[in-house]
């Protein structure tokens, strides 16, 4: 294996060479997460970076409702990816975590969040969020891990995240919002198979 860059192009390896350093030079995901902020904004706020072909709804999704999530980059350790989020107008992922720190934010389209706390097997909504393009936030379990989000615009939402550890192929969990029940949750990505013969981890 080795680090595979699905956009290949400087703009990514560029933007993932300056994420390791900030990552090296960081005593804690909280500090990581700050000397990563300027690059995200300006990545976030690049219109020219991102094909459209990495743009594109999914409509075999594993996740309902034509969500795509296209992986850009994954580090040979499977430490560290960048894939990029497409919600359709008006679809919505399931309540999910990450079960990594990173940063998350909005390229394109809007979308509402509501994010989640989980206590004794009940989930609590803690927070209600809308979210436009440029806004982003650091992600660092457990806090602001569980979450749902639904595009709130006409057009398709294109997020951004940048996660340490392979989002879309680990089992992570899927949450029912009445009972609190999780499930085991595996993404996927559109362009990329996950390793088949792995199977869920422990789910509560
Ligand atoms: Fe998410």
């Amino acid at each position: 294996m080795a680090d595979e860059y699905l956009l290949d192009t400087p703009v990514v390896r560029d933007f993932i060479d300056d994420v390791r350093d900030a990552i090296a030079a960081a005593d804690s995901p909280a500090a990581a997460c700050d000397a990563i902020r300027p690059r995200f904004a300006a990545l976030l706020a690049d219109p020219a970076w991102l094909p459209e072909r990495f743009q594109q709804p999914n409509p075999d999704s594993g996740m309902g409702g034509g969500i795509g999530q296209w992986l850009l980059f994954r580090a040979e350790d499977r430490s560290l990816t960048l894939f990029a989020l497409i919600v359709p107008s008006g679809s919505a992922t399931p309540i999910h975590d990450h079960l990594a720190w990173g940063l998350v934010g909005l390229y394109r389209g809007t979308q509402d969040e509501e994010i989640y706390a989980e206590g004794g097997g009940v989930l609590e909504l803690v927070e209600h969020r809308s979210l436009r393009p440029g806004d982003f936030y650091a992600l660092i379990p457990p806090h602001d891990d569980i979450h749902r989000v639904r595009t709130t615009s006409a057009e398709t939402s294109v997020s951004l995240h940048l996660l340490t550890n392979d989002t879309g192929c680990v089992w992570r969990h899927a949450y029912d919002a009445e009972s609190g029940e999780t499930r085991p949750f595996r993404s996927g990505y559109v362009n990329v198979a996950c390793d088949e013969d792995d199977s869920p981890q422990h789910s509560h």
